[in-house]
């Protein structure tokens, strides 16, 4: 079984592209996008602490793990968070999640 699978990003001006993420490493989704050179503060590294790896899932979110509590107080913080909102830095991909298709939400300072 290939792993590797497509996600559709959408940045903050609208443009979207497809790119493919390997599911055999263990990144998250904001390393991932970091790593596609998408503008991603997180100051935190990765602790659900920043709220910066913001992203909004536009689908796909059924085949994401659920947020745990430090994930939800998190957005909690956040004025532009949503129900659909994540913190990509608490996201694993699997093979489960292709097609996935997220925007980027997160600041910039
Ligand atoms: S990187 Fe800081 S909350 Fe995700």
């Amino acid at each position: 079984m290939e792993d590797i699978i497509q996600i559709e990003i959408e940045d903050r001006d609208g443009t979207t592209q497809v790119i493919e993420v390997p599911t055999d490493v263990n990144l998250s989704l904001m390393e991932l996008l970091k790593a596609s050179e998408y503008e991603v503060l997180a100051t935190c590294g990765g602790m659900a602490l920043c709220a910066t790896c913001h992203v909004q899932i536009k689908s796909g979110a059924e085949n994401l793990p659920e947020p745990q509590d430090q994930e939800l107080d998190m957005l909690d913080t956040l004025p532009d968070a949503d129900n659909d909102s994540r913190l990509a830095c608490q996201l694993r991909l699997t093979n489960e999640n292709e097609g996935l298709s997220i925007k980027i939400k997160g600041a910039l300072q």
